[in-house]
């Protein structure tokens, strides 16, 4: 097989596993709101990294563009966002993930616990995705990015600075994306008392 017909075999199996993972999360969800009649997600994003962007992974971290290389070392190529309303949200919606009967966990990164340097939030799973072929079952990585609709802000903003600044931000602008990282902590903080508050109040009605 030469390598244009390999990079699409597998380019092709990747948008199985995001298939796969885009319906297993969507089960997901509708089984837990039927339960709590309570809806945890507010949007659900995902995407399949092209392969110039592939390449450029590759090339950023000094690896041959090579099938093993993308599978083992490129571990983005499907993403998928789940953006919730509160804190506790992200939380079941992790903990519902790490149960799932069909997916594997490779790694988890608690950014909302541990936030990255720049103040960047949210939580991070690797999942592995199983591939049901003829007769085998092969398995692909793919990032679940958990946030807040708070942290989303923040992040997209960040993104967007970073593509104008070609990464190459000024401090000032750094550290003002620093401070308003806090700021978004103890905003997702008292919205989410403020709706413990609100439950109450509903209950008693
Ligand atoms: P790569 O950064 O993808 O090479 O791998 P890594 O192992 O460092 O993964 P990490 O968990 O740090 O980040 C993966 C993804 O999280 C990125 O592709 C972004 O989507 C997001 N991310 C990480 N840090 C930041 C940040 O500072 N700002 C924004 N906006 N997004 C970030
Ligand atoms: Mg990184």
């Amino acid at each position: 097989m030469n390598k244009t017909e390999e990079m699409d075999e597998l380019i092709q199996k990747y948008q199985y596993a995001k298939q796969m993972l885009e319906t297993e999360i969507d089960i997901m969800i509708k089984e837990f709101s039927y339960k709590h009649h309570y809806n945890p997600v507010e949007h659900v994003k995902s995407r399949l990294k092209d392969e110039r962007s592939i390449q450029e992974k590759l090339d950023r971290k000094h690896l041959a563009h090579t099938k093993k290389n993308i599978i083992n070392e490129v571990e983005d190529v499907v993403g998928i966002r789940i953006v919730c309303s509160f804190l506790t949200d992200v939380y079941d919606i992790v903990g519902m993930l790490i149960q799932s009967k069909n997916i594997l966990i490779k790694e988890r990164k608690d950014y909302i616990t541990n936030p990255k340097e720049t103040g960047y939030s949210s939580y991070h799973l690797i999942v592995l995705v199983p591939i049901y072929l003829q007769n085998k079952i092969e398995y692909l990585p793919a990032e679940i990015q958990i946030r807040t609709v708070a942290m989303d802000f923040w992040a997209s903003l960040d993104h967007k600075i970073q593509y104008k600044f070609n990464d190459d931000i000024p401090q000032e602008v750094k550290n003002k994306m620093y401070d308003y990282s806090l700021t978004i902590k103890e905003l997702d903080k008292k919205m989410l008392s403020l709706n413990e508050i609100v439950e109450k109040y509903k209950k008693k009605l």
